[in-house]
């Protein structure tokens, strides 16, 4: 079924991200089903969507927090996530981002080098705490994704690489007030040749038997995120294949008894949920070019101007036989296009328009650029 905007929501002011609740639970029925409850632990990312309403759906299908800031820990823990459900990851954890996640006592620190894991003691220190940590490691598996996300290769600036690994395991016994609980790794984002999570499962098999043969026995594995969804058929794929995702850990993934593995999905949980709805400000005819220009631009929705990336559009007011648009937003810049020579019926002034998959690093990746005003968002569900 194409995208249908519920009457209520017809008249409110463009732009606005549109949240589409009842996919959401849908989307989370599926996933808890396909990670069956104990087997794997979910722990959403925050960084893809963290508006509170999402959250506590989410949150109350069961899944934890994956969290990139002070910002986002304090987020979650305001959405009633428990803090032992609660991760905190990325390259450049300030003091005061570290203090504060110290101080509620989190389950564990993604940590990414040796001088994160000096600081990581000395706060705990002063807390009289151990930090709990899980190292993240940079496996060098590619994960065919485009280069600004994918994250887990040698030339990226993310976790530690293998062959210094043995050195941050000897740095780490020097350090009295963390421990060490897992390993972690995250290979990319909008991950669609999914036979990767095999290969990235085989490398973190083989780094287990070297682990244990130096005596580490780690209870916990965190294998990252990245699951990719259809941003060309949405309405084809609303729910990503979450029991391929997890049936490839399942079958290559050497579990040892007890431990538990973890996975940080951001995208897949929430992209397909969210719509922007913007209304056409002009219909402008240049010498080769038709453009439909929009109220919403890259302030809505950065993805097309940053990465190139593709996202269904839809016209939900015409019915008028089909021509080309380069479909652009208001913000003075070049970049600002939703996408090129995209065929649409007919469009006019004032005809709305559907962009789709948004509710990924969709409205958090927004920006007041040109002095703009913050979109609203509003919630369907029946
Ligand atoms: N874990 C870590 C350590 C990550 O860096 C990320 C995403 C995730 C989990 C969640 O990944 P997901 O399941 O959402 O793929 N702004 C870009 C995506 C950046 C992803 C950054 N890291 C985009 O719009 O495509």
């Amino acid at each position: 079924m194409p995208f249908q905007l519920p009457a209520e929501f017809l008249n409110q002011p463009t732009p606005f991200y549109y949240y589409d609740l009842d996919l959401l639970d849908q989307t989370l029925s599926a996933l808890t089903a396909a990670a069956k409850p104990g087997n794997f632990r979910v722990h959403y990312a925050l960084k893809a969507n963290s508006n509170l309403l999402v959250l506590e759906r989410i949150r109350r299908a069961g899944l934890g927090a994956d969290c990139v800031s002070g910002g986002e820990v304090a987020r979650a823990l305001e959405a009633g996530f428990g803090a032992d459900d609660v991760v905190f990851a990325g390259v450049g954890k300030s003091d005061a981002e570290i203090n504060l996640a110290l101080a509620a006592d989190i389950f564990c620190f993604n940590a990414e080098s040796v001088p994160e894991l000096r600081v990581l003691d000395e706060l705990a220190r002063a807390q009289g705490r151990r930090a709990r940590v899980a190292l993240r490691i940079n496996p060098n598996v590619d994960a065919y994704t485009h280069p600004h996300i994918t994250t887990g290769l040698d030339a990226n600036k993310f976790g530690i690489s293998l062959p210094d690994l043995a050195g941050v395991l000897e740095q780490l016994e020097q350090l009295p007030n963390v421990e060490l609980l897992g390993l972690h790794a995250h290979i990319g984002s909008q991950i669609t040749e999914l036979s990767v999570f095999a290969a990235l499962s085989r490398k973190l098999n083989d780094l287990q038997t070297w682990l244990e043969d130096r005596g580490y026995h780690l209870p916990h594995l965190n294998v990252g995120g990245g699951l990719g969804i259809s941003y060309e058929q949405p309405d084809a794929y609303p729910i990503p294949d979450f029991a391929t995702y997890f049936g490839l850990f399942e079958q290559h993934l050497q579990r040892r008894p007890g431990q538990q593995v973890h996975v940080e999905l951001g995208r897949s949980v929430v992209a397909q949920c969210g719509t922007l709805l913007s209304r056409v400000l002009y219909v402008k005819e240049s010498q080769h070019t038709r453009f439909a220009i929009l109220d919403a631009g890259m302030t809505e929705l950065l993805r097309p101007a940053l990465y190139g990336s593709h996202h269904h559009i839809q016209n939900l007011s015409s019915q008028r036989p089909g021509l080309a648009y380069d479909v652009v937003g208001p913000i003075c810049e070049s970049t600002d296009t939703f996408g090129r020579a995209r065929l649409l019926p007919e469009t006019r002034r004032h005809d709305l328009l559907a962009i789709r998959s948004v509710g990924a690093y969709g409205e958090v990746m927004s920006s007041s650029y040109n002095l703009r005003e913050k979109a609203a968002a509003v919630y369907g569900s029946k």
